[in-house]
């Protein structure tokens, strides 16, 4: 089977993403390339930073590889965070720390709508790729759930009654940003 490295040292993502791609592709992450470096993500695009991180990976390992980079967007807040969603509330801020950075910040609020975005950057036998997914939904005024990561528990997509944090691996996996923009990936991989 070929070998593709996910370039990400985060173990939600991949544990989301390693179902979707195990059957089609022998997945590595960075641990299993023995890279424990961090990789710098400093650009304000999803895109720029996505490559970013798998091109230092093909250049170094020259290996084929993907990386992700998503971000929340919320449009009360002119589509903050963005792509500073990992570190909104500071450099080393915890999960917990954006998410109450989030809740301050939409206190009151009427408008809740947001969306989470993913681009995912692939480097294939020296070729870039790019695909994207995204799933709307809204903020909800308090933290409900303890599944899932970052801004799950204040993240519900449209259509349903439960916050990703509320819903298992395997229904976060139906429907998130991360999985649409896998199965794109997947598509494009199965048909070349
Ligand atoms: P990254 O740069 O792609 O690692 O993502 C930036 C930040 O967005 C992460 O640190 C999380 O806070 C948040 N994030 C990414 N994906 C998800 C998700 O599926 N659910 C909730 N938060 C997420």
């Amino acid at each position: 089977m070929k070998k593709l490295v996910f370039a990400t040292n985060n173990k939600h993502k991949l544990e989301e993403v390693a179902p979707l791609i195990k059957s089609h592709f022998e997945l590595l992450s960075l641990a299993d390339i023995a890279c424990f470096e961090e990789i710098e993500e400093p650009h304000d695009t999803l895109i720029d930073n996505a490559f970013e991180k798998a091109r230092f990976i093909y250049n170094r390992y020259k290996m084929d590889c993907f990386a992700d980079d998503t971000g929340l967007e919320i449009d009360a807040l002119d589509g903050r965070p963005g792509v500073y969603s990992a570190r909104y509330a500071g450099e080393n801020c915890s999960f917990q720390d954006n998410v109450k950075k989030v809740l301050l910040e939409m206190k009151g609020q009427k408008m809740r709508t947001a969306r989470f975005k993913t681009v995912i950057a692939l480097i294939l036998n020296g070729r870039e790729y790019s695909f994207e997914g995204v799933v709307e939904g809204e903020i909800i005024d308090q933290q409900s759930g303890t599944e899932g990561f970052g801004y799950d528990p204040i993240f519900r997509p449209n259509g349903y009654a439960e916050t990703f944090a509320e819903m298992s691996l395997k229904e976060k996996n139906k429907i998130s940003h991360r999985a649409l923009a896998s199965k794109k990936l997947i598509d494009f991989l199965n048909a070349i």
